[in-house]
Protein backbone atom coordinates (compact mmCIF):
# COMPACT_ATOMS: atom_id res chain seq x y z
CA UNK A 1 0.00 0.00 0.00
CA UNK A 2 1.25 3.49 -1.39
CA UNK A 3 2.06 5.86 1.76
CA UNK A 4 -1.11 8.76 2.33
CA UNK A 5 0.74 11.28 1.42
CA UNK A 6 4.40 11.51 -0.49
CA UNK A 7 6.12 14.54 -1.27
CA UNK A 8 9.32 14.63 -2.72
CA UNK A 9 11.16 18.38 -2.96
CA UNK A 10 8.12 19.83 -3.23
CA UNK A 11 8.21 23.23 -4.03
CA UNK A 12 6.33 26.59 -4.51
CA UNK A 13 7.85 29.97 -5.89
CA UNK A 14 5.69 33.21 -6.13
CA UNK A 15 8.31 35.50 -8.21
CA UNK A 16 10.90 35.18 -6.46
CA UNK A 17 9.55 34.36 -2.89
CA UNK A 18 10.04 30.86 -2.22
CA UNK A 19 7.07 30.00 0.16
CA UNK A 20 7.05 26.09 0.48
CA UNK A 21 11.03 25.35 -0.10
CA UNK A 22 12.04 21.38 -1.32
CA UNK A 23 10.19 19.18 0.85
CA UNK A 24 10.08 15.76 1.44
CA UNK A 25 7.55 14.46 3.57
CA UNK A 26 6.00 11.05 3.83
CA UNK A 27 2.96 10.20 5.98
CA UNK A 28 1.30 6.93 6.50
CA UNK A 29 -2.25 5.48 6.33
CA UNK A 30 -4.20 6.58 9.32
CA UNK A 31 -1.66 8.75 10.61
CA UNK A 32 -3.43 12.21 12.50
CA UNK A 33 -0.55 14.45 10.95
CA UNK A 34 0.29 17.68 12.56
CA UNK A 35 1.64 20.69 9.92
CA UNK A 36 2.83 23.40 12.50
CA UNK A 37 4.72 26.52 12.21
CA UNK A 38 3.99 30.75 12.30
CA UNK A 39 1.73 32.59 9.83
CA UNK A 40 3.01 32.80 6.75
CA UNK A 41 5.13 29.43 7.17
CA UNK A 42 3.77 27.82 4.15
CA UNK A 43 1.58 25.50 5.29
CA UNK A 44 -1.37 26.91 3.60
CA UNK A 45 0.51 26.64 0.31
CA UNK A 46 1.96 23.23 0.93
CA UNK A 47 -1.53 21.97 1.85
CA UNK A 48 -3.01 23.49 -1.60
CA UNK A 49 -0.51 21.86 -3.84
CA UNK A 50 -0.99 18.50 -1.91
CA UNK A 51 -4.72 18.83 -2.43
CA UNK A 52 -4.18 20.11 -6.19
CA UNK A 53 -5.24 23.24 -5.38
CA UNK A 54 -2.27 25.16 -6.14
CA UNK A 55 0.32 24.46 -9.28
CA UNK A 56 3.53 23.23 -8.17
CA UNK A 57 6.62 25.10 -9.13
CA UNK A 58 8.76 21.95 -8.58
CA UNK A 59 8.86 18.81 -7.09
CA UNK A 60 5.80 15.83 -6.89
CA UNK A 61 3.60 14.22 -4.63
CA UNK A 62 1.05 11.85 -4.22
CA UNK A 63 -1.91 11.55 -2.23
CA UNK A 64 -3.96 8.17 -1.98
CA UNK A 65 -1.66 6.96 -4.47
CA UNK A 66 -2.83 9.84 -7.05
CA UNK A 67 -0.39 12.10 -8.51
CA UNK A 68 -1.37 15.30 -7.73
CA UNK A 69 -0.68 16.83 -11.00
CA UNK A 70 -2.12 14.45 -13.05
CA UNK A 71 -5.29 12.73 -12.33
CA UNK A 72 -7.23 16.21 -10.46
CA UNK A 73 -10.78 13.96 -10.93
CA UNK A 74 -9.27 10.65 -8.61
CA UNK A 75 -7.89 13.00 -6.07
CA UNK A 76 -10.85 14.99 -5.97
CA UNK A 77 -12.61 11.68 -5.09
CA UNK A 78 -10.01 10.37 -2.69
CA UNK A 79 -9.55 13.03 -0.73
CA UNK A 80 -11.24 16.22 0.99
CA UNK A 81 -10.15 19.65 1.90
CA UNK A 82 -11.37 21.80 4.58
CA UNK A 83 -10.04 25.13 4.25
CA UNK A 84 -8.89 27.42 6.54
CA UNK A 85 -11.59 30.12 5.56
CA UNK A 86 -15.27 29.41 6.21
CA UNK A 87 -17.07 28.18 3.04
CA UNK A 88 -20.46 26.57 3.77
CA UNK A 89 -23.23 28.01 2.15
CA UNK A 90 -25.22 30.94 4.93
CA UNK A 91 -28.06 31.16 3.25
CA UNK A 92 -28.85 27.22 3.03
CA UNK A 93 -29.64 24.62 5.93
CA UNK A 94 -27.01 22.59 7.50
CA UNK A 95 -28.86 19.69 5.75
CA UNK A 96 -29.09 21.20 2.63
CA UNK A 97 -25.27 21.87 2.54
CA UNK A 98 -24.24 18.65 3.26
CA UNK A 99 -26.87 17.51 0.79
CA UNK A 100 -25.58 19.22 -2.35
CA UNK A 101 -22.51 18.04 -1.64
CA UNK A 102 -23.32 14.37 -1.36
CA UNK A 103 -25.37 15.25 -5.13
CA UNK A 104 -22.06 16.46 -6.19
CA UNK A 105 -20.02 13.62 -5.23
CA UNK A 106 -22.51 11.23 -6.57
CA UNK A 107 -23.78 9.71 -3.41
CA UNK A 108 -26.52 7.43 -4.60
CA UNK A 109 -30.13 8.71 -3.66
CA UNK A 110 -30.64 6.10 -0.84
CA UNK A 111 -27.55 6.24 0.86
CA UNK A 112 -28.01 10.05 0.96
CA UNK A 113 -30.64 10.55 4.03
CA UNK A 114 -28.54 7.89 6.30
CA UNK A 115 -25.17 9.18 5.42
CA UNK A 116 -26.07 13.20 6.21
CA UNK A 117 -27.75 12.18 9.56
CA UNK A 118 -24.65 9.93 10.48
CA UNK A 119 -22.47 12.97 9.84
CA UNK A 120 -24.77 15.32 11.26
CA UNK A 121 -25.50 13.60 14.36
CA UNK A 122 -21.26 13.00 14.76
CA UNK A 123 -20.93 16.57 15.04
CA UNK A 124 -23.87 17.01 17.36
CA UNK A 125 -25.67 19.10 14.69
CA UNK A 126 -28.56 16.80 13.99
CA UNK A 127 -30.72 19.27 16.34
CA UNK A 128 -30.12 21.94 14.18
CA UNK A 129 -30.30 20.60 10.66
CA UNK A 130 -33.51 22.73 9.42
CA UNK A 131 -31.53 26.35 10.67
CA UNK A 132 -29.97 28.41 8.38
CA UNK A 133 -26.41 28.26 8.62
CA UNK A 134 -26.44 32.12 9.14
CA UNK A 135 -27.53 31.14 12.59
CA UNK A 136 -24.50 29.01 13.37
CA UNK A 137 -21.74 30.16 15.70
CA UNK A 138 -18.36 29.71 14.35
CA UNK A 139 -17.54 26.37 15.92
CA UNK A 140 -20.63 24.87 14.34
CA UNK A 141 -19.83 26.28 11.08
CA UNK A 142 -16.28 24.89 11.16
CA UNK A 143 -18.23 21.27 13.19
CA UNK A 144 -20.32 21.32 9.66
CA UNK A 145 -17.55 21.86 7.39
CA UNK A 146 -15.88 18.72 8.29
CA UNK A 147 -18.98 16.72 8.24
CA UNK A 148 -19.40 18.07 4.60
CA UNK A 149 -15.63 17.16 4.32
CA UNK A 150 -16.61 13.11 5.42
CA UNK A 151 -19.66 13.17 3.04
CA UNK A 152 -18.01 10.37 0.44
CA UNK A 153 -15.69 9.06 2.70
CA UNK A 154 -12.18 10.32 1.93
CA UNK A 155 -9.20 8.28 2.19
CA UNK A 156 -7.19 11.47 3.61
CA UNK A 157 -8.95 14.93 4.99
CA UNK A 158 -7.14 17.90 5.29
CA UNK A 159 -8.13 20.34 8.02
CA UNK A 160 -6.22 24.07 7.83
CA UNK A 161 -6.47 25.46 11.48
CA UNK A 162 -10.00 23.86 11.79
CA UNK A 163 -10.13 25.77 15.06
CA UNK A 164 -8.45 29.05 14.90
CA UNK A 165 -10.60 31.81 16.42
CA UNK A 166 -13.07 29.05 18.42
CA UNK A 167 -13.60 29.82 22.06
CA UNK A 168 -11.65 26.93 24.37
CA UNK A 169 -15.05 25.03 24.30
CA UNK A 170 -15.78 24.72 20.77
CA UNK A 171 -12.11 23.60 20.37
CA UNK A 172 -12.53 20.60 22.57
CA UNK A 173 -15.35 19.74 20.44
CA UNK A 174 -13.51 19.64 17.50
CA UNK A 175 -10.48 17.74 19.10
CA UNK A 176 -13.04 14.81 19.96
CA UNK A 177 -14.26 14.81 16.82
CA UNK A 178 -10.99 14.54 15.43
CA UNK A 179 -10.42 11.68 18.24
CA UNK A 180 -13.83 9.85 17.00
CA UNK A 181 -12.79 10.08 13.17
CA UNK A 182 -9.63 8.58 13.96
CA UNK A 183 -11.63 5.40 15.64
CA UNK A 184 -13.23 4.10 12.59
CA UNK A 185 -9.68 4.12 11.22
CA UNK A 186 -8.20 3.76 7.80
CA UNK A 187 -8.83 8.13 7.72
CA UNK A 188 -5.35 9.36 7.11
CA UNK A 189 -5.70 12.97 8.79
CA UNK A 190 -3.65 16.06 7.58
CA UNK A 191 -4.30 19.17 10.34
CA UNK A 192 -2.82 22.65 9.84
CA UNK A 193 -2.10 24.25 13.19
CA UNK A 194 -0.04 26.89 15.02
CA UNK A 195 -1.46 25.95 18.43
CA UNK A 196 1.09 24.25 20.00
CA UNK A 197 -1.32 22.35 22.05
CA UNK A 198 -3.61 21.26 19.70
CA UNK A 199 -0.71 18.96 17.97
CA UNK A 200 0.40 17.91 21.29
CA UNK A 201 -3.25 16.75 22.33
CA UNK A 202 -4.08 15.38 18.76
CA UNK A 203 -1.52 14.39 16.51
CA UNK A 204 0.75 11.02 16.20
CA UNK A 205 3.33 13.03 14.51
CA UNK A 206 4.07 16.76 13.82
CA UNK A 207 5.90 18.20 11.23
CA UNK A 208 7.50 21.97 12.22
CA UNK A 209 7.21 24.37 9.26
CA UNK A 210 9.31 27.59 8.90
CA UNK A 211 9.71 29.45 6.39
CA UNK A 212 8.84 27.00 4.02
CA UNK A 213 10.87 24.46 5.03
CA UNK A 214 10.31 21.64 7.84
CA UNK A 215 12.14 22.07 10.31
CA UNK A 216 12.02 19.23 12.60
CA UNK A 217 9.84 15.79 12.24
CA UNK A 218 8.53 13.12 14.61
CA UNK A 219 6.15 12.42 17.66
CA UNK A 220 5.65 15.05 20.39
CA UNK A 221 7.52 13.14 22.44
CA UNK A 222 10.53 12.71 19.74
CA UNK A 223 10.68 16.55 18.93
CA UNK A 224 10.48 17.41 22.94
CA UNK A 225 13.50 14.82 23.39
CA UNK A 226 15.71 15.95 21.12
CA UNK A 227 16.18 19.43 22.67
CA UNK A 228 18.93 18.60 25.15
CA UNK A 229 18.03 18.75 28.73
CA UNK A 230 14.31 18.80 27.99
CA UNK A 231 12.92 17.66 31.26
CA UNK A 232 12.75 20.53 34.18
CA UNK A 233 12.73 18.96 38.03
CA UNK A 234 12.04 20.85 40.52
CA UNK A 235 12.68 19.67 44.13
CA UNK A 236 12.43 21.06 47.87
CA UNK A 237 14.54 19.96 50.42
CA UNK A 238 14.55 20.56 54.59
CA UNK A 239 18.13 21.62 54.13
CA UNK A 240 20.70 23.20 51.98
CA UNK A 241 22.87 21.23 49.78
CA UNK A 242 26.10 21.24 50.00
CA UNK A 243 28.68 21.74 47.16
CA UNK A 244 29.83 18.19 47.52
CA UNK A 245 26.15 16.73 47.05
CA UNK A 246 25.39 19.18 43.75
CA UNK A 247 28.50 17.74 42.28
CA UNK A 248 27.39 14.82 42.80
CA UNK A 249 23.82 15.09 41.58
CA UNK A 250 25.51 16.75 38.53
CA UNK A 251 27.23 13.60 38.00
CA UNK A 252 24.18 11.09 37.42
CA UNK A 253 23.69 10.18 34.13
CA UNK A 254 21.34 12.32 32.00
CA UNK A 255 21.66 15.46 34.11
CA UNK A 256 22.36 18.74 32.06
CA UNK A 257 22.36 21.31 34.09
CA UNK A 258 21.72 21.90 38.20
CA UNK A 259 20.58 25.61 39.83
CA UNK A 260 20.32 25.64 43.37
CA UNK A 261 18.91 28.07 45.59
CA UNK A 262 19.18 27.37 49.51
CA UNK A 263 16.87 24.74 49.49
CA UNK A 264 15.31 24.92 46.47
CA UNK A 265 17.41 22.38 43.57
CA UNK A 266 16.48 22.97 39.59
CA UNK A 267 17.93 20.00 37.88
CA UNK A 268 17.47 20.21 33.57
CA UNK A 269 17.76 16.72 32.28
CA UNK A 270 16.89 14.33 29.49
CA UNK A 271 14.42 11.56 30.96
CA UNK A 272 13.56 13.37 34.31
CA UNK A 273 10.92 10.80 35.41
CA UNK A 274 13.55 8.20 35.90
CA UNK A 275 15.93 10.31 36.76
CA UNK A 276 13.93 11.84 39.97
CA UNK A 277 14.09 8.56 42.11
CA UNK A 278 17.77 8.25 41.65
CA UNK A 279 18.15 12.05 42.97
CA UNK A 280 16.19 11.57 45.75
CA UNK A 281 18.14 8.35 46.89
CA UNK A 282 21.71 10.70 46.66
CA UNK A 283 20.18 13.36 48.62
CA UNK A 284 18.51 10.89 51.57
CA UNK A 285 22.02 8.92 51.25
CA UNK A 286 23.13 12.59 52.71
CA UNK A 287 20.42 12.54 55.20
CA UNK A 288 18.41 15.41 53.05
CA UNK A 289 14.60 14.79 53.18
CA UNK A 290 12.53 15.60 49.96
CA UNK A 291 9.77 17.81 50.88
CA UNK A 292 7.96 18.79 47.16
CA UNK A 293 9.12 17.40 44.06
CA UNK A 294 7.86 17.88 40.34
CA UNK A 295 8.59 16.58 36.50
CA UNK A 296 7.74 19.11 34.02
CA UNK A 297 8.43 18.73 30.33
CA UNK A 298 9.53 21.41 27.59
CA UNK A 299 6.58 22.01 25.35
CA UNK A 300 6.79 21.91 21.38
CA UNK A 301 6.85 25.72 21.96
CA UNK A 302 10.05 25.80 23.05
CA UNK A 303 11.17 23.21 20.54
CA UNK A 304 10.37 26.05 17.98
CA UNK A 305 12.13 28.44 19.92
CA UNK A 306 15.43 25.81 20.16
CA UNK A 307 15.23 25.48 16.75
CA UNK A 308 14.33 28.87 15.10
CA UNK A 309 15.58 31.00 17.76
CA UNK A 310 12.31 32.74 17.54
CA UNK A 311 8.97 32.50 19.23
CA UNK A 312 6.26 31.15 17.17
CA UNK A 313 4.19 34.03 18.51
CA UNK A 314 6.61 36.93 17.62
CA UNK A 315 6.73 35.88 14.05
CA UNK A 316 2.88 35.82 14.08
CA UNK A 317 2.65 38.70 15.95
CA UNK A 318 4.56 40.36 13.09
CA UNK A 319 2.82 38.78 10.36
CA UNK A 320 1.91 40.64 7.20
CA UNK A 321 -1.02 37.56 7.13
CA UNK A 322 -2.36 38.16 10.61
CA UNK A 323 -3.45 41.01 10.05
CA UNK A 324 -4.73 41.23 6.45
CA UNK A 325 -6.81 38.43 7.89
CA UNK A 326 -8.07 41.13 10.51
CA UNK A 327 -6.90 38.67 13.32
CA UNK A 328 -6.74 39.99 16.67
CA UNK A 329 -2.99 38.99 17.77
CA UNK A 330 -3.86 36.26 20.44
CA UNK A 331 -5.31 34.25 17.85
CA UNK A 332 -2.22 34.59 15.83
N1 LIG B 1 -0.92 33.72 -4.02
C1 LIG B 1 0.15 34.20 -3.38
N2 LIG B 1 0.90 35.16 -3.93
C2 LIG B 1 2.01 35.64 -3.29
N3 LIG B 1 2.42 35.21 -2.08
C3 LIG B 1 1.72 34.25 -1.50
C4 LIG B 1 0.53 33.69 -2.10
N4 LIG B 1 0.04 32.73 -1.27
C5 LIG B 1 0.87 32.71 -0.20
N5 LIG B 1 1.86 33.60 -0.34
C6 LIG B 1 2.94 33.85 0.63
O1 LIG B 1 3.55 32.61 0.94
C7 LIG B 1 3.89 32.56 2.32
C8 LIG B 1 3.26 31.34 2.93
O2 LIG B 1 1.86 31.54 3.04
P1 LIG B 1 0.87 30.46 3.59
O3 LIG B 1 -0.51 31.00 3.47
O4 LIG B 1 1.18 29.16 2.95
O5 LIG B 1 1.31 30.40 5.12
P2 LIG B 1 0.63 29.67 6.35
O6 LIG B 1 1.72 28.91 7.02
O7 LIG B 1 -0.57 28.95 5.91
O8 LIG B 1 0.24 30.91 7.26
P3 LIG B 1 -1.07 31.14 8.22
O9 LIG B 1 -0.69 30.51 9.53
O10 LIG B 1 -1.14 32.64 8.32
O11 LIG B 1 -2.25 30.54 7.57
C9 LIG B 1 3.43 33.88 2.94
O12 LIG B 1 4.52 34.74 3.01
C10 LIG B 1 2.41 34.38 1.95
O13 LIG B 1 2.31 35.79 1.97
MG1 LIG C 1 -2.57 29.06 6.39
Amino acid sequence: MTAAIEAHQLTRRFGKFVAVDHVDLRVEDGELFGLLGPNGAGKTTLIRMLTGLQSISEGSARVAGVDVRRDTAALRRAISVVPQALTSDLDLTGYENLDIYARFFSVPRAQRQPRIEELLKSVELWDRRQDLVSTYSGGMRRRLEIARGLIHRPRVLFLDEPTIGLDPQSRHVIWDLMRELRKGGGLTISLTTHYLDEAQALCDRVAIVDRGRIVALGTPAELKAAVSGSDTLEITVDAPISDTLASAISQLPDVRKLDRADVQLTVHADGGTRLLPRVIEVLSAAGIKVLAASVSQISLEDVFIHLTGRSMRDNAANSHDARRAGLPRRFS
